[in-house]
């Protein structure tokens, strides 16, 4: 049986999700001017900027796409080129949308289009996005990437955990159920 390297992956994009139902549902609301917890938006950013970012996307950038290029996948006009553009794009819509909810939460009026427009299209970006990942390049790594790189993968994804808190991935799906159960 070989070693699965992307189940992990697919794991952490469940919780990602989740953050991505609730920016859908509360952007939504922010819209119709129903919801002003401008900390949601806060929380958000900083799920996404170190669970999305720095903790997964950095295991797929540093470890899972160097070993499909190592296996013949080009770094250019290839689908992991398509999906480093599209990070760098949720990093943008991520960004501006910050930028909102900081002059939101120092009393500047009008700030709710630009917020959930920006939380809308990360939440958009990244549901096909990780759809892609899912159903076509994790199967495609499953398929193509040798036995014997598989032990060293887990190894790079372990590496990237050590480097986070004992209780890193716990402390964020708390943050995510907390706001679920926000009515
Ligand atoms: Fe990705
Ligand atoms: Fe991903």
């Amino acid at each position: 049986m070989k070693t699965n390297i992307t189940q992990t992956l697919v794991g952490e994009h469940r919780l990602i999700l989740r953050m991505i139902s609730l920016l859908e549902r509360n952007a939504c609301r922010t819209a119709e001017g129903s919801y002003s917890n401008w900390q949601f938006y806060l929380n958000g950013v900083e799920f996404i900027r170190t669970y999305a970012d720095r903790f997964h996307h950095a295991k797929e950038e540093d470890v899972l796409f160097e070993a499909l290029v190592k296996n013949g996948m080009p770094r250019e006009n290839s689908p992991i080129a398509a999906m480093l553009m599209e990070h760098d794009q949720g990093r943008a819509y991520v960004g501006t949308m910050e930028a909102a909810v900081r002059e939101a939460l120092a009393g500047q009026d009008g700030r709710e289009g630009i917020i959930a427009e920006n939380a809308l299209a990360y939440a958009e970006l990244l549901r096909e996005h990780i759809g892609k990942e899912d159903e076509i390049l994790y199967p495609l790594a499953e398929r193509v990437i040798p036995d014997i790189m598989r032990d060293s993968i887990i190894a790079g994804y372990t590496a990237a955990e050590a480097q986070t808190p004992a209780d890193f991935t716990a402390r964020y799906e708390a943050v995510v159920a907390g706001y679920e159960n926000e009515v």
